[in-house]
């Protein structure tokens, strides 16, 4: 995958390029990493990226011929690449979204500032737009650096363990599993017993189980999204056999005069 990143501000890049596994990915050529200073296609003395808005308003448009030639000059170095406007109009970017990049060949990520890029960019030169969240950011930048880092971390070998991002949060549908390291005792709580019994059938089945609850307690909107296995609808009902249970000892408690309540 090669990522090309066109910025006003490159030295924002400068430090995540070189960090965690997009470093490592980096340095075992699994992805190439360039950020392309958007000002060095900028014309005239001062090298202007911005100008005022036509038919007034306040703040200020990113020029079209800066961005223009720089996006010229990045697609000539990687002419397969998708071209990736980051804007608070976009495709709200989620996991499957960044598992359809991560097939790309590579991804040209524009990063726009002020309040936006001149409209005549987007309609000749971007081939996605994309959004991090119903938020507006001052700029692309920490937008492009989150869909790079998500996209990295899916290209096979990037990881380390190769399977460890099919088990995710958000691509199994469901919410991770909770984790536990060393110490066995942390704040008077132990790591639940199971994990220590090293029966790899039970701890598969409690780790489903976690991370059912987890999503259940978090994010229902995931559950009602997505069908459940046989599994996990058995799972599920069984709460709800566990649930009754308590709901019904509760009203059994309460007829009788001598429990107190
Ligand atoms: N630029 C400004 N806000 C943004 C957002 N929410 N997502 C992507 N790019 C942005």
């Amino acid at each position: 995958m090669n990522f090309a990143v066109l910025t006003i501000f490159p030295e924002m890049f400068e430090s995540f390029w070189n960090h965690g596994i997009v470093r490592r990915a980096v340095s075992s050529d699994l992805i190439t990493a360039a950020t392309i200073n958007i000002r060095d296609y900028a014309q005239g003395r001062h090298r202007v990226t911005d100008d005022r808005p036509y038919g007034g308003g306040c703040g200020m448009v990113m020029k079209p011929e800066p961005l223009a030639a720089a996006i010229v000059a990045a697609r000539s170095r990687q002419p397969e690449s998708r071209v990736v406007l980051l804007s608070p109009q976009g495709r709200p970017f989620d996991q499957p979204t960044a598992e359809a990049l991560a097939t790309e060949s590579g991804l040209i990520l524009v990063c726009g500032r002020y309040e936006g890029v001149d409209e005549r960019i987007c309609q000749d030169h971007i081939d996605l737009e994309i959004s991090i969240g119903d938020y507006v950011l001052t700029g692309g930048e920490l937008a492009a650096m989150v869909v790079v880092d998500a996209v990295t971390r899916l290209i096979p070998g990037s990881l380390g363990g190769e399977d460890s991002a099919d088990l995710d949060s958000f691509s199994t549908g469901l919410l991770e599993h909770a984790h536990y390291t060393r110490p066995r005792t942390f704040a008077d709580e132990p790591v639940p017993d199971v994990l220590l019994s090293g029966n790899h059938k039970e701890i598969e089945d409690w780790r489903l189980e976690t991370s059912l609850i987890r999503t259940f307690l978090k994010r229902q909107d995931l559950l009602e999204q997505r069908p459940l296995t046989p599994r996990e609808t058995e799972i599920l009902k069984n709460w709800c056999q566990d649930l009754e249970r308590i709901i019904c000892a509760q009203s059994e408690h309460r007829a009788d005069p001598l429990s107190g309540r």
